[in-house]
């Protein structure tokens, strides 16, 4: 049996992706252009992003928020779920940033299905008109409790929920952690327990972004 080390993490998940996913040119230019620019390679990995995608279409949704774009690799997975009509409204704190995802959405041919708004999402959110089907967070951790709140208020009833990075690579054990990253991500989960809007759960993930996680919920 292999050990369980990060390099057999990644090992195991590329054979997945090679198996499952395959290769993209719009999705692996959008990761060069990302890094390219200066970007961190902090995008979710290829397996996480055609799992949004299929979470997408089990749940039929057409109206998909997603705060935090970085290059737009995620957007560009949402956005092939929605189908035609359907529409992605992704919040960018960084226009550097949100120029990039945009020629790399367009570039990918979902242009028409990609709204961009550039701005803090705490600044955003309360502009936007639901309902949003799917609300993807996976911006600025400290903000999640925010950002989980505005998805409770721009859903409805069965809207799908999903919170990357609840793992943390173990940190969140720490409760006492100065690491604001991990107490926005520990409040996020004291909150999808604790807040009756949201039933929720929540998988770790190992794999070629290390040890971290995701958290799944509904809205009531
Ligand atoms: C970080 C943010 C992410 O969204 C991610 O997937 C991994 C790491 C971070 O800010 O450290
Ligand atoms: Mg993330």
């Amino acid at each position: 049996m292999a050990d369980a080390t990060s390099q057999n993490w990644a090992a195991v998940d590329a054979l997945l992706a090679d198996t499952l996913v395959g290769h993209d040119p719009a999705l692996d230019a959008a990761l060069m252009a990302q890094q390219a620019a200066g970007m961190p390679d902090i995008e979710v990995s290829a397996v996480a992003g055609k799992f949004l995608h299929l979470l997408a279409r089990m749940s039929g949704a057409r109206r998909v928020l997603e705060i935090g774009t970085l290059g737009g690799y995620s957007t560009i997975w949402l956005a092939r779920a929605v189908g035609a009509e359907g529409r992605v409204v992704t919040i960018e704190a960084e226009a550097a940033n949100a120029a990039v995802a945009r020629e790399s959405i367009d570039a990918a041919g979902v242009g028409a299905q990609v709204d961009i708004r550039v701005g803090r999402a705490a600044d955003v959110l309360p502009t936007l008109v639901g309902e949003f089907d799917l609300v993807f967070i996976d911006a600025d951790k400290e903000s999640n409790t925010i950002y989980l709140d505005w998805a409770a208020r721009l859903g409805r009833p069965g809207t799908v929920v999903v919170l990357d990075n609840i793992g943390r690579n173990g940190d969140i054990l720490d409760s006492e952690s100065g690491d604001s990253m991990v107490q926005g991500t520990l409040n996020a989960l004291r909150m999808l327990g604790s807040d009756p809007r949201f039933d929720a759960t929540a998988l770790q993930t190992v794999g070629v972004k290390g040890w971290d996680g995701v958290a799944l919920a509904i809205l009531r």
